[in-house]
């Protein structure tokens, strides 16, 4: 007992829990996943599933992006910047939903399948059907060898290493960078970026990790003092716009998760045709609103909230003054440009996540209910 007891603390390499360990552990898995493909010094990716089938991206009539939980999310990101920056239609479809209701495909689509485990039922199914209709298969998952990386046509690991928590957090940093380099790649490739703005990303996404450590070096004290006060609410309200809208899921499912709280994600603007009814002084809405082409239109709900007596809390752009003092509470991020900020906003999403868990006493790593990976459907 007492061995078994010092293993797992040895495998938690003195975090307290796997989450929390794997949350410590991003500014080098995202390192990890740009290792070897990501070259500011020429100005290159190296993405070599990618190259292998140029030819069937280059002439994709669209992308459709298939999958399930968090990995969906980070599909749902690769959307906007795939549809953003490399001009093609992309489709973010659910898998359960995907695999029975007879889609069309064709030999002309490209599927980008997500999954950290490459063992999801759903998934690998709508993998086959699609498979059997000529599509093309890019896979990006985290386990080395897994069933969905084997039917893929081609693809990219997210060597982010073993996920133990059940509720993912470094797998999808990861599989956020690597779609970061996809769309990139793809764009340049298909000459839908300015050289300029090609060549700035690629140096934001490479300060990526050194920001993710600013957060974790800098933020945790606050978040865990957010994670105290708001720790007996019934529900929480995520908001987000653009870019951020993704990450107001993910921030929603990570407290759900960990926390047994009722948490709801919408698209800021959304909220009037509905969430809007829940917010009274006892409702936790937590804004993603940090700096982007979206931030007039998010402050404006923000106001719209607080004049409903809503209790506002912020991921905000470090300087974003006009941010600070709306909202009752703040969390901060490095600024960045708008494709890449969620890199970084979903990491308090994360925290907060955990402390509001450990807070209320619950197994963080091993949340009831839930499995690390779904094999049946
Ligand atoms: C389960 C896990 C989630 C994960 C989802 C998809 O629900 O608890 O964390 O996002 O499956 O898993 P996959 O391995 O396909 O990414």
């Amino acid at each position: 007992q007492k061995l078994d007891l010092d293993l797992a603390a040895i495998e938690k390499g003195g975090y307290d829990h796997f989450m929390l360990k794997e949350i410590f552990e991003q500014p080098q898995t995202i390192y990890d996943s740009f290792r070897g493909r990501l070259d500011v010094e020429h100005n290159t990716i190296a993405l070599s599933g990618l190259d292998s089938i140029k030819d069937k991206l280059m002439a994709a009539r669209r992308i459709i992006i298939v999958a399930c939980g968090t990995s969906w999310h980070a599909g749902l990101l690769a959307e906007y910047i795939i549809e953003e920056l490399c001009r093609v239609n992309v489709e973010v479809e659910y898998a359960s939903e995907f695999r029975y209701r007879n889609p069309i495909i064709t030999s002309e689509d490209v599927i980008i399948a997500i999954s950290q485990s490459g063992e999801t039922a759903d998934t690998l199914v709508a993998l086959e059907n699609a498979k059997k209709q000529g599509a093309t298969i890019f896979g990006l998952v985290n386990v080395v060898g897994s069933s969905i990386a084997r039917i893929s046509d081609a693809g990219a690991y997210t060597h982010a290493g073993p996920e133990i928590g059940v509720a993912s957090t470094k797998a999808f940093t990861a599989q956020l960078a690597v779609l970061q380099l996809f769309a990139l790649k793809l764009a340049k490739l298909k000459n839908t970026i300015s050289e300029d703005r090609y060549v700035h990303l690629l140096h934001e996404l490479n300060a990526v990790p050194e920001k993710v450590q600013w957060i974790l070096e800098n933020e945790l004290e606050n978040i865990k003092a957010i994670a105290i006060k708001y720790r007996d609410a019934n529900d929480f309200l995520y908001l987000g716009r653009g870019y951020n809208f993704p990450i107001a899921l993910e921030g929603a499912l990570k407290l759900k998760e960990i926390s047994y709280i009722h948490a709801e994600g919408y698209p800021a603007a959304e909220m009037k045709h509905g969430p809007i009814a829940l917010v009274d002084s006892t409702l936790p809405v937590v804004f993603i609103a940090t700096k982007d082409s979206y931030h007039e239109k998010i402050v404006s709900n923000m106001q719209e909230i607080k004049a409903r007596k809503g209790r506002l809390i912020a991921v905000a752009s470090a300087g974003d003054t006009i941010t600070l003092e709306l909202a009752e509470d703040t969390m901060i991020v490095p600024a960045a440009d708008e494709i890449i900020a969620p890199l970084l906003s979903v990491i308090p999403m994360q925290l907060l996540a955990y402390y509001i868990g450990i807070e209320r006493d619950l197994d963080v790593d091993k949340p009831r209910n839930l499995a690390k990976s779904v094999t049946v459907e």
